[in-house]
């Protein structure tokens, strides 16, 4: 009975999926069908969040426990806004627990990121622009932050030695931002595609931050090259006169 079941449902879902392809290029239709079968993309809708790549961050959070209720918070490359939903929900920004802290997080994207309770968005904005870091200077309660995460990817050109390094440069910047904003002891949490940068990378993180450690969290695509550096421990540079 239990087979025949099973049966007629493997049978339904295909034919779904069959009606769902008609019509797509061939691109289209791997791409489809990547998603609809992918765990973590179902997961997101029943729990709305934005996107998928919120399980990332909630996987490094329960391990690490970075983001504490009452924390400052960064989000670079925020749209559509998963991450920062999770940072929301994680800092109690929106005062959901008035029995906790109340955190603060904002969300920066070259891309329009819809409006979220709990979170401010610096939406058309440039994450390495210094004009961006004033704007945080004056959104951060005393202009500081406990983390600082990035998801940030620039649009792949194809060309994955140029995309490499790009993203590099992006995470490189990110070491300027903290200088700025982040608190000393402070967490950055940032997503790098591996190649040969990685390591000048890591030398540079672990000259501010005390301990830098590579992340590749189960819900991150197994054939993609996207790993996260995360730093914790920040050590302020001394200002040289
Ligand atoms: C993978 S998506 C981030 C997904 C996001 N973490 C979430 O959970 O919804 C990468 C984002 O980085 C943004 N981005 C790329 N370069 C940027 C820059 N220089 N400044 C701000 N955002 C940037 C892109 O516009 C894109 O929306």
């Amino acid at each position: 009975m239990w087979c025949v079941l099973l049966q007629r449902r493997r049978l339904h879902s295909s034919l779904c999926l069959m009606k769902k392809l008609r019509g797509k290029t061939p691109a289209e239709q791997r791409w489809l069908t990547r998603q609809l079968r992918d765990p973590y993309v179902k997961a997101s809708h029943d729990q709305n969040f934005r996107c998928r790549s919120a399980f990332k961050l909630l996987e490094i959070d329960d391990k690490f426990r970075l983001l504490q209720p009452g924390d400052g918070v960064v989000d670079c490359g925020a749209a559509p806004g998963a991450w920062s939903q999770v940072a929301v929900q994680r800092v109690n920004s929106a005062g959901t627990d008035p029995e906790s802290p109340c955190g603060t997080v904002v969300g920066i994207d070259l891309l329009n990121i819809p409006p979220l309770d709990g979170a401010h968005f610096l939406s058309s904005h440039d994450v390495t622009d210094p004009a961006t870091h004033a704007k945080l200077l004056e959104l951060l309660p005393n202009g500081q932050a406990r983390v600082i995460l990035s998801d940030m990817a620039p649009n792949a050109s194809g060309f994955r030695e140029m995309d490499h390094e790009k993203l590099i440069m992006m995470c490189l910047s990110l070491i300027d931002l903290a200088e700025k904003i982040l608190q000393p002891g402070g967490s950055l949490v940032c997503k790098y595609w591996d190649g040969i940068l990685v390591q000048k990378l890591q030398e540079r993180l672990s000259n501010v931050f005390g301990s830098v450690r590579t992340l590749k969290p189960n819900a991150s695509r197994k054939d993609s090259s996207e790993k996260y550096f995360l730093a914790r421990m920040y050590r302020k540079p001394v200002k040289r006169r």
